[in-house]
């Protein structure tokens, strides 16, 4: 008899993309998940938000995550079996999050790179300063036909008083992946009130997860039932490429 009086549970935004290309899923290989389990927990809940398709981006950055088709390749094998296990058939592979090092450069160099589909490639800078080669290293991937895209500018705070570095890097042919978990406030407020003002200025291409653990899953989670949530996705929905750019 009282149930007139339950507040009417919201029904979570539909998410605007299918296709994750930046998680770190690929089990014990960077600081996302550790083992084939969490990572196919992950993935489920990924699947709850209407994700089909995952091309994980596991880190690779020199001295920390120097990895290798020798330490990606058996991780994502333990993976695979975990979901065949559970008779889960998500289509899951692999390229990579690289970030501008000297470690880049020579996988670059050597064309050791493992390049998305239709050669895209997703780059991050350091979280302290613009790589001081960034503009080269764009137009060196370029040169070889291959795009880049920078994974969450809204999270490199040295450009937050420099917008129109935004707007010159994105000119130059680079592509912006702003995170959901930017979005849904996970890292704070002003990573949510910049990656809203890319997407106000045209300037998001793509759009990533970024998950690491089951506590970013529950920020998302979170964030899904919110009334930004359903803004967001209904503005992006009509700019991300993340469905049509790797077919
Ligand atoms: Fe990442």
């Amino acid at each position: 008899m009282f149930d007139f009086f339950k507040k009417k549970s919201k029904e979570p935004a539909e998410l605007c993309f299918a296709t994750d290309i930046h998680c770190h899923i690929v089990p014990g290989v960077d600081d996302g998940s550790p083992d084939a389990a969490t990572s196919a927990d992950l993935i489920e809940r990924m699947q709850g938000w209407g994700i089909r398709r995952i091309i994980a981006s596991p880190h690779v950055t020199q001295y920390t995550f120097e990895n290798t088709l020798d330490t990606i390749r058996p991780a994502l094998d333990r993976l695979h079996q975990e979901l065949d296990r559970r008779n889960n058939d998500i289509d899951v592979s692999h390229s990579a999050e690289y970030r501008i090092d000297e470690l880049f450069g020579e996988r670059l160099a050597a064309n050791d790179l493992w390049l998305l589909p239709n050669k895209h490639i997703l780059i991050e800078n350091a979280f302290m300063q613009e790589p001081w080669n960034l503009d080269q290293l764009v137009f060196d991937l370029q040169v070889r036909g291959i795009k880049p895209i920078l994974a969450h500018p809204e999270r490199y705070s040295y450009y937050y008083k420099h917008f129109d570095r935004y707007k010159a890097l994105h000119d130059s042919g680079l592509s912006f992946q702003i995170n959901l978990l930017s979005l849904a406030g996970a890292y704070g407020k002003a990573e949510k009130k910049i990656a809203e003002q890319l997407i106000d200025g045209g300037l998001v291409d793509f759009i990533g997860t970024d998950l690491h653990k089951a506590s970013h899953a529950d920020a998302i989670d979170a964030y899904l039932t919110t009334s930004d949530a359903r803004k967001h996705m209904d503005r992006l929905r009509s700019c991300v490429c993340n469905d049509t750019a790797f077919v």
